[in-house]
């Protein structure tokens, strides 16, 4: 199709409408731009995102069919990857390019038929970026309309994990899942991996007959029944690193109408306890944000190796097994990935250096769930935590790195995710709160999501629309320097919001008599602290405490034996500080298990700090690598710089 041919261009454009509804509209192919946008309604504008090799300017991915064999033997994925497209400028000479890392090409075929016959087409795979992977270009006869791509994963995918049966919950059967954000779809999938670039898909997967596979699509079997045979759609138009699936021997139980929890048969009956809530947060955001537009919403609980603490997959949020305290004083996380499917899977980044659009919104929305279903305090506690983190990072921090809307030109942008666009993101957000007045802020965040539903955005377009939607018709209350100290400058603003609230206020009393020697540990009157109280207090202590103090709080509370992560995680940190040697065990026993890359990557960085550290790192990274996803073991490598010494 080509701009030329309006007319084909407009009927396919409302066939898309009629067939998948008005929300997953699709648009022509339109140009390329440097952060620059003057939109028409007929077109989208592609900016440059220097983390794709992709040229969707020219030849624009719409849907991906997947065919796929799951193998546990090979630990590979194999299979084909049907990519529909539409064509933009120039695009008669253009050849399609695509994202890929470490994936074995064996053929390309290219059809003008929609896809009834296909013939084989010239391709070539590039040299590998070690951030990007390699550009896989495909020659394109003037009439072609799909693409074929047959070909299977690396062993060592990096958007993939493979467990063996001894590292999940059962030890009977094997895992495998995915994790695609931010550039790691292109390692199980050829397509052009950039958050710009909007997808349907389809999937057909073929699994050991004993094993249950699962989707970030329809299609999720609420019976538990196993086939081996598996099929998906998710209709509504994505970006690349929201396709996820994971495989394994999984269990659902329903939580409400809409929301279930999946995960291994020994963990399912504490998750769904834990999440018990869920409907009440989806009720809560949707009054506040306006109608989920992705029909249901299900959580699937991962073994303890999954890298982050959730990732917002659509209809299936993925989640770590370490926020299940058996308390609910972490399931803040399951309203920020429910968050995710306003703020992110609705109005996504355009490219990685907007990340903030979607961390930052997700954070402040985060917040008002908390405290909608939870209570002032709980929020409270929650956003103190979170804003004394920001300041600790950002006095640590790099300039470049303090800037919501960062510059990953050149990096890695799996290091854009620090504390910076999601808190500094949210205290935007609630300064723009405390200024305009919560009803007017709402007011406008609905109308946001509404009329940006289902398209990519640029920081740029960001404030353009709240200059004209928000700035503007409320003259004088905020200026448009403001803005851009937010938004272009490091550090955070002085006139930054914080909590007016005396949440931690017993705490802080408590501190100061416990280091004064005027409270005993065993005194402490701990017995009903939250998860939040117990951080607060811990992060209060000084990195000077001592070890008869440390063995003091140990003996009154049993801190090293701890199961909540967070806390144990905050303790273990200290002991590391201290060489306070009765956690020793601990410490290995949970770096041995937990392969969460927010408590492993500082308690390695804690450790090298000393050359006996640095020794005891590398020998519990021996054992402890195996059982790491990619991502978490990029970051390791990365503090013990070196690899051959640990392996
Ligand atoms: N989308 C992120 C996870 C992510 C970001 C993965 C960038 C890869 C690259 C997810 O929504 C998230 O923010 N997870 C947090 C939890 C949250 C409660 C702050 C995490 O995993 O720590
Ligand atoms: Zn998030």
């Amino acid at each position: 199709m080509n701009f030329s041919r309006a007319s084909t261009v407009l009927c396919t454009f409302l066939l898309i409408n009629l067939f998948f509804g008005c929300e997953t509209a699709q648009k022509p192919a339109g140009k390329i731009e440097e952060q620059k946008h003057e939109s028409t309604s007929a077109e989208i504008v592609f900016v440059k995102d220097h983390h794709s090799y992709a040229n969707p300017e020219a030849i624009r991915v719409t849907n991906v069919d997947l065919d796929w064999d799951v193998s546990f033997e090979t630990k590979t994925i194999k299979g084909t990857a049907e990519l529909s497209f539409e064509r933009g400028k120039e695009a008669d000479k253009a050849q399609m390019i695509l994202d890929t890392r470490d994936l074995k090409i064996e053929k390309t075929k290219t059809s003008s038929d929609g896809g009834k016959t296909y013939k084989d087409a010239t391709f070539k795979v590039g040299e590998a970026d070690k951030f990007l992977g390699s550009p896989l270009t495909i020659d394109l006869p003037p009439d072609a309309d799909r693409v074929k791509v047959t070909y299977q994963t690396g062993p060592t995918a990096s958007g993939l994990q493979w467990l063996t049966p001894e590292q999940t919950a059962g030890k009977k059967m094997p895992f495998m899942f995915s994790q695609a954000q931010a550039i790691h779809a292109r390692s199980f999938i050829p397509l052009q991996d950039s958050p710009q670039v909007r997808i349907t898909y389809s999937a057909k997967v073929r699994t050991p007959k004993d094993l249950l596979a699962v989707m970030s699509a329809e299609g999720n079997s609420q019976t538990d029944e196993r086939t081996g045979e598996y099929e998906f759609k998710m209709p509504k138009a994505i970006p690349s690193y929201l396709i996820a699936i994971a495989v394994g021997d999984l269990k659902f139980k329903p939580l409400g109408k809409r929301s279930g929890v999946y995960s291994e048969p020994s963990v399912v009956g504490k998750a769904a306890k834990e999440f018990e809530d869920t409907e009440k947060m989806i009720d809560a955001t949707e009054k506040l944000y306006g109608e989920y537009a992705w029909g249901r919403y299900d959580l699937l609980v991962l073994p303890p190796s999954f890298p982050f603490g959730g990732m917002e997959n659509p209809m299936l949020t993925f989640a770590t097994p370490t926020i299940l305290a058996g308390d609910k004083s972490l399931v803040s996380l399951v309203a920020h990935e429910l968050a995710h499917s306003w703020s992110g899977n609705l109005v996504t980044n355009s490219t990685w250096r907007d990340f903030w659009l979607n961390e930052g919104f997700t954070t402040y929305l985060t917040y008002r769930i908390t405290e909608t279903v939870y209570g002032e305090k709980q929020y409270s506690m929650e956003a103190m935590l979170g804003r004394k983190g920001l300041e600790d990072e950002i006095a640590a921090m790099d300039e470049r790195d303090q800037i919501l809307h960062v510059d990953l030109k050149g990096r890695d942008p799996d290091d854009g995710f620090t504390g910076v666009p999601y808190e500094k993101g949210a205290l935007f957000l609630r300064y723009l709160e405390e200024k305009f007045g919560r009803e007017k802020l709402d007011e406008f965040l609905k109308t946001y999501f509404k009329s940006h539903a289902f398209q990519s955005i640029t920081t740029e377009q960001f404030v353009e629309y709240l200059k004209a939607n928000l700035l503007e018709k409320n003259p004088g209350v905020v200026t448009d320097t403001e803005v851009d100290e937010w938004i272009n400058k490091p550090g955070l603003p002085k006139t930054a919001p914080r909590a007016k609230s005396n949440a931690f206020e017993k705490i802080d009393v408590i501190v100061k008599e416990f280091l004064a020697g005027k409270t005993a540990a065993k005194d402490i009157p701990a017995k009903d602290w939250t998860t939040q109280e117990w951080l607060h207090f811990l992060r209060a202590l000084p990195s000077d405490l001592g070890n008869d103090k440390m063995a003091e709080l140990d003996a009154a509370f049993d801190l090293t034996k701890v199961g909540n992560s967070e806390i144990v995680f905050q303790w273990l940190v200290m002991s590391i500080a201290h060489k306070y040697a009765p956690a020793d065990g601990r410490l290995e026993e949970f770096l041995t298990t937990v392969g969460r890359r927010k408590f492993v990557k500082p308690l390695f960085e804690e450790l090298v700090k000393t050359p006996a550290g640095k020794v005891r790192a590398i020998e519990i990274y021996k054992k402890a690598h195996p059982g790491y996803h990619p991502i978490t073991a990029k970051s390791i490598d990365e503090i013990l710089d070196s690899k051959e010494e640990s392996k």
